[in-house]
Formats: C-alpha cells, sequence, structure tokens
C-alpha cells in the first residue's frame, strides 16, 4: 500500500532518482543531468523540504513526490542566488529554458505565488497517487495561507495535461522557449 508523507532528508537520492526516471533517465550527459536535478528537484527539497510531500512503497521508498515552493518572490530570491550558477555552467540552452519558467511564473505571482512540481514512476501510475499527493499538498498549503499555485508543463505531455485539468487547473498562457511549447496552469487554493 502506497503512503503519503512528508519529505525527510533521508529521501533525497531516491527523490533525485525519481526525477531523473521520469525525466532524461540516470545516463543523460552530466550538463543536462546536473540543469534537471537544479531546476526540478534539488531547489525544493534543500530550500522547501516542509513543502514537499513523497509517496512510498511497503519499504518506506518514495516512488514518486510533489515539491513545492510556497512562495514566488523566496523562490526567485534564493534560486538565483543558489542555484541559477550552477545551470549557468550547463549552457545558454539550459539559461533560456530557465529563465523562461521564472518569468512565467512571475506574471503570475501575485493570484498563484506557490508552484510545483510532480513525478510519479511508470509502474505506479494511474493508480490515483498524483490525487492523493495533490491533495495532501493543498491542504498544507490551505493550512499556510497560500492563496495559489501555478505550474508549467510541456503541452506535448498529454497525460499530465489530462490529470492537471481533471483535477481542476485553469490554463493560464502558453509559452515557447526555444522548439518547446508550455502551458502554465493555476488552481486557486
Ligand atoms: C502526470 C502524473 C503526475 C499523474 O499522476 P498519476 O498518479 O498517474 O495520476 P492519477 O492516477 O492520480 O490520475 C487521476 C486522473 O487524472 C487523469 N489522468 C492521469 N494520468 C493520465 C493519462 N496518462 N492519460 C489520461 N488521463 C490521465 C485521469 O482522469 C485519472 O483518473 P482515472 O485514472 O480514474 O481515469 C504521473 O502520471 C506522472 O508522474 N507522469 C510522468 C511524469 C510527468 O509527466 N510529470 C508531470 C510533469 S509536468
Amino acid at each position: 500500500m502506497v503512503k503519503i508523507r512528508k519529505y525527510r532528508a533521508s529521501d533525497r537520492k531516491a527523490v533525485q532518482n525519481v526525477c531523473l526516471d521520469t525525466s532524461v533517465g540516470r545516463n543523460a550527459d552530466s550538463f543536462l543531468t546536473r540543469y534537471i536535478l537544479t531546476l526540478y528537484c534539488n531547489y525544493y527539497i534543500e530550500t522547501e523540504p516542509e513543502n514537499c510531500f513523497v509517496a512510498v512503497d511497503e519499504n518506506d521508498v518514495p516512488i514518486g513526490y510533489c515539491i513545492c515552493s510556497s512562495d514566488y518572490d523566496k523562490f526567485e530570491r534564493e534560486f538565483m542566488k543558489n542555484y541559477m550558477p550552477r545551470i549557468s555552467g550547463c549552457g545558454l540552452k539550459y539559461v533560456i529554458y530557465t529563465k523562461g519558467e521564472i518569468a512565467a511564473h512571475r506574471m503570475f505571482r501575485k493570484d498563484f505565488p506557490a508552484h510545483l512540481h510532480i513525478d510519479i514512476i511508470d509502474e505506479y501510475q494511474r493508480q490515483g497517487i498524483g490525487r492523493r499527493l495533490l491533495d495532501a499538498l493543498f491542504e498544507h498549503l490551505e493550512e499556510n495561507n497560500v492563496s495559489g499555485l501555478a505550474l508549467i508543463c510541456n503541452t506535448n505531455n498529454k497525460g499530465a495535461v489530462k490529470f492537471y485539468e481533471k483535477y481542476g487547473f485553469t490554463l493560464l498562457m502558453r509559452f515557447n522557449a526555444i522548439i518547446e511549447d508550455f502551458s502554465i496552469y493555476g488552481y486557486v487554493i
């Protein structure tokens, strides 16, 4: 039985593995791996672990997560200071992707100050775990008086688009970064 609980420091490696397994794999080149982990994982588990939830298997090992920043202004300040330098060393393409995501979140920060990333490994998808992770996160954000949350999704990721729309997210905007189309969705808490 999969359980949902708060993230712990001991989950770090397993959460990083879920991040890679659900994106570029564990054998991608070192720049791509560093970019993915820096932008989509490490900021959240290092800087805002209190806003991160994991789905764990019967051995208490994470098989999915929902990791969040509850405050856009804090995210931009801390990310630019402590994380952007790591991405800058990965190449211009990754800098442009990162700045595109940051600019999109900045546009909607007043109504949607929080944002998240959610990933579940293949064999546990379509079992209601994503929905349970979002339920846990939103309950936590509501308790902390966070008014809204945004997320960015590759528009071609049809399964994720269906998942967010089914959950009740609203499309705020579509934008293009290099050759990829992204959609930013919002949810009022
Ligand atoms: C997208 C993701 C987080 C959804 O989590 P999940 O646990 O698989 O989703 P749930 O089982 O909670 O789905 C809830 C509902 O969303 C919809 N849904 C979820 N995945 C879907 C898919 N691939 N295709 C169509 N609808 C889907 C369905 O309506 C589903 O209800 P149902 O199964 O009763 O029909 C998960 O599949 C995942 O991690 N995918 C790979 C990584 C990824 O794309 N992350 C998001 C990046 S933006």
